[in-house]
């Protein structure tokens, strides 16, 4: 089997390129990615050396490029990831959000539909939900809650779940979509809360948490994403829409003050500063449905996955230092200067 996966040299995307050679040796997986800022083809080094696996630098929004891709390779199955996915950056500059996760998911399907595929699965959020309150713990996203987003990047990511679910019922392209909670290990690119405090930490800069840092979300291990996608794209039902999350919910601030705690740096560092415009509450995901349907669950407790990531950012802190040392200084600027 063929599988092309979009978005191969980002976060959720290059460790599922890992997943799926170390788990199906047999299938061939080929990496579309435009190398944003957020792709780095260091990450796939070593998918490089295997033979299973192709990469081509395209635009998923290039036409051309892309039905030449399908053309000569044909591919069984896609799996989406390719998206602009930073909340921040959708504040300051909304319009590339909309060309590659709505236009750029459009084009992918109209390949999909002029070569023929059995499946286009789209990696989709839990932040097209919007949010819940803090105070009604007892409320979870189902995915019949309706869609009600707060920012440019979930708007995005609604408009292309619901184009996604338009060309199934329109063209029968068979389709599926996973909603996951926020992903956090390996590979996790240092403007997202996680991998951000861990590089600060470790540089002894202000760790900046946004308002009072009670914000809650439901944090995954990305392993655990991997394996819920690879289940879908094989059991899943055509035309299905499936939630997947940790179990995990946690406050910002204390996500913060367990990584000071485990690199042993002093909670001094937290900084608050002004806080995120619109920023969503609380996300919690209900994924009964992906557990009674294809028997799964979350594996990686957070107190292991949390200990793996940070392991993971100080054996390879070249990897994440090559990054905050280039043209994410300016944007680090930009966000954080006068906050
Ligand atoms: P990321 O920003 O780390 O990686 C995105 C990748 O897509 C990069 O390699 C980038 O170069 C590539 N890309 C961007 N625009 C492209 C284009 N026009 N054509 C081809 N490639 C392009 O993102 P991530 O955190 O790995 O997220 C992957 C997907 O999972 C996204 O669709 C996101 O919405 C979704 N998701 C992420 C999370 C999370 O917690 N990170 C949670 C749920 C869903
Ligand atoms: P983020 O990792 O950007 O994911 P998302 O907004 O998609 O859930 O942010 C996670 C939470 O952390 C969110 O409530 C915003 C907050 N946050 C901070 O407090 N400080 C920061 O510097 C960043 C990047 C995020």
């Amino acid at each position: 089997m063929t599988i092309l996966v979009t978005g191969g040299a980002g976060f959720i995307g290059s460790n599922f390129v890992y997943y799926m050679l170390s788990k199906h040796p047999d299938d061939k997986i080929l990496c579309v990615d435009k190398l944003t800022y957020a792709g780095n083809l260091e990450t796939l080094d070593d998918a490089m050396k295997n033979d299973n696996f192709r990469f081509f630098k395209t635009d998923i929004c290039d036409r051309e490029g892309i039905y030449s891709i399908f053309k000569d390779e044909k591919p069984d199955i896609v799996v989406n990831f390719a998206a602009e996915s930073h909340v921040d950056r959708s504040i300051d500059n909304p319009e590339i959000f909309l060309q590659t996760n709505i236009l750029g998911t459009q084009v992918l399907m109209d390949a999909c539909r002029k070569y023929g595929i059995t499946r286009f699965h789209q990696v989709s959020t839990d932040e097209v939900y919007g949010d819940l309150p803090l105070d009604r713990p007892d409320l979870f996203f189902t995915e019949e809650t309706p869609i009600h987003t707060s920012s440019p990047y979930s708007s995005s990511k609604a408009g292309a779940d619901l184009l996604v679910l338009a060309y199934h019922r329109t063209y029968g392209l068979p389709v599926t979509i996973s909603r996951c909670s926020n992903n956090y290990g390996p590979y996790h690119f240092p403007e997202k809360l996680i991998p951000l405090m861990i590089a600060n930490a470790l540089n002894d800069k202000p760790l900046p948490v946004y308002g009072k840092g009670e914000n809650v979300r439901d944090w995954l291990y990305v392993e655990d994403h991997c394996k819920a996608i690879d289940l879908i794209i094989r059991n899943g039902k055509v035309g299905e829409v499936y939630n997947v999350g940790g179990h995990n919910e946690m406050k910002n601030i204390d996500i913060v003050k367990l990584i000071c705690r485990k690199l042993g740096k002093p909670e001094s560092l937290i900084t608050y500063v002004t806080d995120r415009k619109g920023h969503d509450l609380r996300y919690a995901i209900d994924p009964a449905k992906i557990h009674n349907e294809l028997g799964w669950e979350p594996e990686t407790k957070f107190a292991d996955g949390i200990n793996k990531t940070i392991d993971w950012y100080l054996t390879h802190r070249q990897w994440w230092e090559n990054i905050i040392s280039g043209e994410y200084q300016s944007y680090y600027e930009k966000m954080y200067g006068n906050r």
